[in-house]
């Protein structure tokens, strides 16, 4: 096991407030159950933002994380927002966060890697720890899966929901020597982007009256395909996370799986040969939130004290691209 160079100081997270209940897709003419969305994903609500931005989803996120380490907006060296949904396509989210924070000595940038990209971003942060770039930094991810959502596709639309989570990573040290990443894994596999994407409204097809109409600039997902593939690349990733550690599934207080479907959850966990009363589930009350999914739970299971100081947590996430990682943290 390598010796910890980041840990985890603080978290935080940024809930939209308004609930969308599965009863209340009736009420936009989507033709579902809340019987069919929950035996096929386990989502009973998901939080929808009315008024909230990515941005500033991941500001409230944010403040709670620098409060909860101790940290001012004017000592974070860097922010690295993962987003699959920006506020603007330019600049990044990330300078908009550190307008809104005023970190002003920050430098901030955005990553994209879909569902996995909050465990990238937090190993690029571990990297410039690593190399001398900053001390502390601000690992965000903050989403709005609605506005990318055709909220007349069935098959997609009852899945996602938005939110943002955030962590400050500080190098172990002092008190924290022997806390934090124990092992990070990532891989990606682009030869099979198209089984989820948003074919059109990018650089190569921009928004025209045509993609509009053909409402191309939408997610689009071959479901069973991305769930098959979720299985398999998560079940890897939690296998090479757990022997960059020199762990085993026994030795984890607590999985926490990405969350976009309890069905991918329980296949990964027993995978790992962690039980499921080991494993943090709460998809049913936000859907899929992409890479904010997994600095929610983080929040939760802390905030809750279901994980405390010393606890070690496999995290593992799979998403677009495809995109797959895991990580073994101690807190
Ligand atoms: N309500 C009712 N019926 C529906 C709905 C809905 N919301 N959506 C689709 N159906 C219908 C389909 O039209 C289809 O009907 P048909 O057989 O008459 O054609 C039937 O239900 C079965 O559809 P499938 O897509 O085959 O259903 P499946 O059992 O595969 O479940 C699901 C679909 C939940 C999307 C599943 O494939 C899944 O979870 N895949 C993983 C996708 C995922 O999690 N993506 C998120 C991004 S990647 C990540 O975060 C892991």
């Amino acid at each position: 096991m390598k010796r910890p160079i980041a840990y985890i100081a603080g978290t935080g997270r940024g809930i939209p407030a308004h609930v969308m209940t599965n009863h209340d897709f009736a009420a936009i003419g989507i033709e579902t159950s809340h019987e069919w969305i929950v035996e096929r994903s386990g989502i009973h609500e998901r939080h929808i933002a009315k008024t909230e931005t990515a941005c500033s989803m991941g500001a409230e996120a944010s403040r709670q994380a620098m409060q909860r380490a101790g940290v001012d907006a004017g000592e974070i060296d860097v922010i690295v927002v993962s987003t699959a949904t920006p506020d603007r396509l330019l600049p990044a989210t990330a300078v908009d966060l550190q307008a809104e924070l005023g970190a002003s000595r920050a430098a901030a940038f955005d990553v994209s890697a879909a569902c996995s990209g909050w465990l990238y971003a937090l190993t690029v942060a571990e990297g410039m720890i690593m190399s001398g770039v900053g001390e502390t930094i601000l690992v965000v991810a903050a989403e709005k899966l609605s506005a990318i959502t055709a909220w007349t596709d069935r098959s997609t639309c009852v899945l996602f929901g938005d939110g943002a989570g955030a962590v400050v990573l500080k190098r172990s040290q002092g008190r924290h020597a022997g806390h934090g990443i124990l092992s990070a894994y990532m891989r990606s596999d682009g030869t099979l982007a198209e089984l989820l994407y948003r074919p059109n409204g990018g650089a190569t097809t921009p928004f025209s009256a045509e993609v509009l109409a053909d409402r191309s600039h939408y997610v689009k997902m071959a479901g069973r395909e991305v769930f098959k593939h979720a299985v398999r690349s998560m079940a890897d990733a939690a296998d090479r996370a757990l022997d960059g550690a020199k762990l085993t599934g026994n030795d984890i207080d607590l999985l926490i799986p990405h969350q976009a479907n309890v069905r991918i959850i329980e296949a990964t966990a027993k995978h790992a040969n962690i039980p499921m009363d080991k494993v943090y589930v709460n998809v049913d009350r936000y859907g899929n939130t992409s890479s904010a999914s997994i600095p929610i739970a983080l929040d939760e299971v802390i905030r809750s004290g279901r994980a405390h100081e010393g606890s070690k947590i496999l995290m593992v996430a799979f998403g677009a691209g495809f995109t797959w990682a895991s990580m073994v943290v101690r807190l």
